[in-house]
């Protein structure tokens, strides 16, 4: 198994100055690359404030200082270049199929012979990605959550076509990148269906989503009270949650998934709109909310009664039910403690357990409503039969 010294992160938005932080962190000389000098800069300047942040608190360990851990971060705007001293390259870039596939083909082109592409896509196929690339062996999958540093969970994914070397040197990096709140979670991803564990357990939600906001957009609801209906039960609210994620991302996950799950995921007309009208969230930096001030002091004193958490909840067990018909995980204890880990929110076996008989009903009125066939319960959920799976 090569030894890894040296990663490449290509990509230095939201995410790719996330990962930047952890892998320098853990030791690692890092390069960072994007397509200009301003969006480098930009990634190199949040690496070098968390740092900075962390060495007050004397956190970096002793004697560390986040100027030595600097002098490991190279930057560049020329990828093939860069990728010829790289060791694994984690990609952080946007979520199109097409850019996904070139970057990992230049990097196999490109890099040394033992190099690995991990992908941090949030949805799409590692085997596909890796397919054309002439080296679909050394591809995998390395998903993480935002934000990077404060998130416990990393999904390492196996492609079709990975290596168990691979597979294994990918786990060990994700392994040794350092979690601010603790212990990292990895969940390894034996099955290459569509949105992995976590994303794919919470991607039927944007489609009752889509019927919230739609319907709160209709009825002049304002935001808040929409995330109002959440409060107390979730970290954050549905929409301060997509401007944090990125609209980008959801919208093009839906996509995906559209294309690759259901017709059903198609996204709706709010998320339409304001993913059309370039607000991204956060990082436009105006979406549901405005973020020019940092993240946005949200009023949660009045509820709309449109959003249910419980709807929510009965969703993902249905999905976390077909997961463990597709064989994606072994079994449901994995799903929850991933979705803890990836989202800071309980899954939705530990309460589905007792009451999935009542949630296949809610489903079911969810369907008819929306007209949504994909919320129908599907055989495990209906049966319970789950329950009596190995944990
Ligand atoms: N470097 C150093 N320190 C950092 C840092 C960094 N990069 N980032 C944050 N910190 C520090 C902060 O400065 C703060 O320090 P302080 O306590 O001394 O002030 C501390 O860490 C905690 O930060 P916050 O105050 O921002 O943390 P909160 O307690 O408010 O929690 C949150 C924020 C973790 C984002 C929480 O709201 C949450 O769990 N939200 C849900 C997030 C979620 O669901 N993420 C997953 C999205 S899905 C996804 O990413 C998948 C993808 O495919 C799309």
């Amino acid at each position: 198994m090569a030894e890894i010294k040296n990663i490449l992160v290509l990509g230095t938005g939201l995410m790719g100055n996330g990962i930047g932080q952890v892998a320098l962190m853990a030791g690692y000389n890092v390069t960072l690359v994007d397509i200009n000098d301003e969006l480098v800069n930009k990634g190199y300047a949040k690496i070098d404030a968390g740092l900075k942040k962390l060495e007050t608190k004397g956190a970096l360990g002793e004697g560390v200082t986040a100027d030595q851990l600097l002098d490991r971060c190279k930057r560049s705007i020329d990828f093939a270049s860069a990728v010829k001293d790289a060791d694994i390259v984690i990609e952080a870039v946007v979520e199109r199929m097409d850019v996904k596939k070139q970057v990992c083909k230049t990097t196999m082109d490109n890099g040394p012979s033992h190099v690995i592409f991990a992908s941090n896509t949030s949805t799409m196929s590692i085997t596909e990605i890796g397919k054309d690339c002439g080296a679909p062996d050394r591809v995998s999958g390395m998903h993480f959550f935002n934000p990077v540093p404060l998130m416990k969970c990393i999904e390492v994914i196996k492609g079709e076509s990975t290596s168990e070397e691979t597979f294994n040197t990918t786990k060990l990096v994700a392994e040794s990148l350092p979690c601010l709140r603790g212990k990292r979670y990895i969940a390894p991803v034996m099955k290459d269906r569509p949105g992995f564990i976590v994303n794919r357990l919470n991607a039927p939600v944007q489609i009752y989503l889509n019927y919230v906001f739609d319907q709160a957009a209709e009825k002049g609801i304002p935001w808040e009270q929409i995330d109002a209906d959440a409060a107390g039960l979730m970290p954050m609210g549905p929409c301060e949650l997509a401007d944090y994620v990125g609209i980008d991302t959801m919208y093009h996950g839906s996509k995906y998934y559209e294309e690759t799950l259901s017709p059903d995921f198609k996204p709706g007309k709010v998320l339409t709109e304001m993913f059309e009208g370039n607000k991204l969230g956060r990082k436009s930096p105006q979406g549901f909310y405005d973020w020019s001030a940092g993240r946005p002091t949200v009023d949660k004193s009045t509820k709309a009664g449109l959003f249910s958490v419980e709807n929510s909840m009965a969703i993902m067990l249905n999905e976390g039910c077909r997961l463990l018909e597709e064989k994606v995980v072994t079994g449901f204890k994995i799903i929850d403690d991933a979705n803890m880990a990836g989202m800071n929110t309980p899954g939705p076996f530990g309460g589905g357990k007792k009451q999935y008989e009542k949630w296949a009903g809610l489903l079911n009125e969810l369907a008819d409503k929306t007209g949504m066939e994909y919320f129908r319960p599907c055989e495990l959920m209906k049966s319970g039969g789950f329950v009596t799976m190995r944990k």
